[in-house]
């Protein structure tokens, strides 16, 4: 399997105190990480850094060997917050064709809508496209964003708490979702059952990253009664 994302020795702050500490981690192709922490851990700030969103201080990233900035045309992003201008007369399909935007395009072709139609698709949310996306709940709105991510038809997909606003029905429709598609893919979650979705790769931010892939294979082992706090633990027993 190709290697697709490599962080080495990564160290970060946003001026006074460490926030990211000596982060080392490898991604191949294919695989589903779940990226896991308490609040003000450093996630979404890792994420950023992946992304080319903030600047490397100390340590490398490289993705498919290149710089994250020189990257991001192959990744998906969902943001845990997005402003939204939510004034902005803007549909739902228009939202979504943004996922095809790239530099010095002035519009899009025929493609782009087929594939901006495909990606509402997929995420359940074709019968919305005419809606402005200031009129959705909060669960649709973010369907409509993760297809937005999908159009990009990107190697690497990447969401910051893509389950936050979302019933728990649909928190498993989108799980699904999720585990259905072939990308390699890095989801931020504090909902532990995104460990039994298909994940294959677990690790816990807090400054330092650890890595728990064993986890899977004890959760899958233990399915029925399985601890949640028992499982906290373990994680933070090894972070100490
Ligand atoms: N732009 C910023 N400027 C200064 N400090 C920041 C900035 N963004 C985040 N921080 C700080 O960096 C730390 C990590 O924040 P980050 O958003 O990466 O955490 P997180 O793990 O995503 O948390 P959460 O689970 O709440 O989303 C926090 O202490 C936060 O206050
Ligand atoms: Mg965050």
């Amino acid at each position: 399997m190709q290697k697709q994302i490599e962080v080495r020795n990564l160290t970060f702050s946003y001026g006074k105190g460490t926030i990211l500490e000596d982060i080392n981690l490898d991604l191949y192709e294919g695989d589903y990480l779940a990226l896991i922490g308490p609040n003000g851990g450093g996630k979404t700030t890792f994420l950023k850094l992946l992304l080319g969103l903030r600047e490397i201080q100390k340590g490398e990233i490289k993705i498919f060997g290149k710089d994250p900035k020189e990257a991001r045309g192959e990744i998906g992003y969902l943001p845990q917050y997005i402003n939204f201008n939510m004034d902005m007369p803007i549909n739902v399909d228009e939202v979504v064709l943004q996922g095809r935007l790239r530099k010095g395009k002035l519009f899009y072709t025929k493609a782009d809508r087929k594939i901006a139609k495909a990606s509402l698709d997929r995420m359940g949310v074709a019968h919305l496209a005419d809606r402005k996306i200031s009129q959705l709940s909060g669960g649709q709105r973010q369907r409509v964003l993760l297809a937005r991510a999908l159009a990009k038809e990107p190697k690497i997909i990447i969401l910051d708490e893509p389950t936050a606003s979302i019933d728990l029905e649909g928190q498993k429709e989108i799980y699904a979702l999720l585990k259905a598609l072939p990308q390699t893919k890095i989801v931020v979650s504090h909902d532990i059952n995104i460990l039994f979705e298909g994940v294959n790769r677990v690790a816990h931010i807090q400054k330092r990253l650890h890595m728990h892939d064993g986890l899977v294979q004890k959760i899958k082992r233990d399915e029925g009664h399985f601890c949640e706090m028992e499982l906290l633990e373990m994680i933070r027993g090894d972070d100490a």
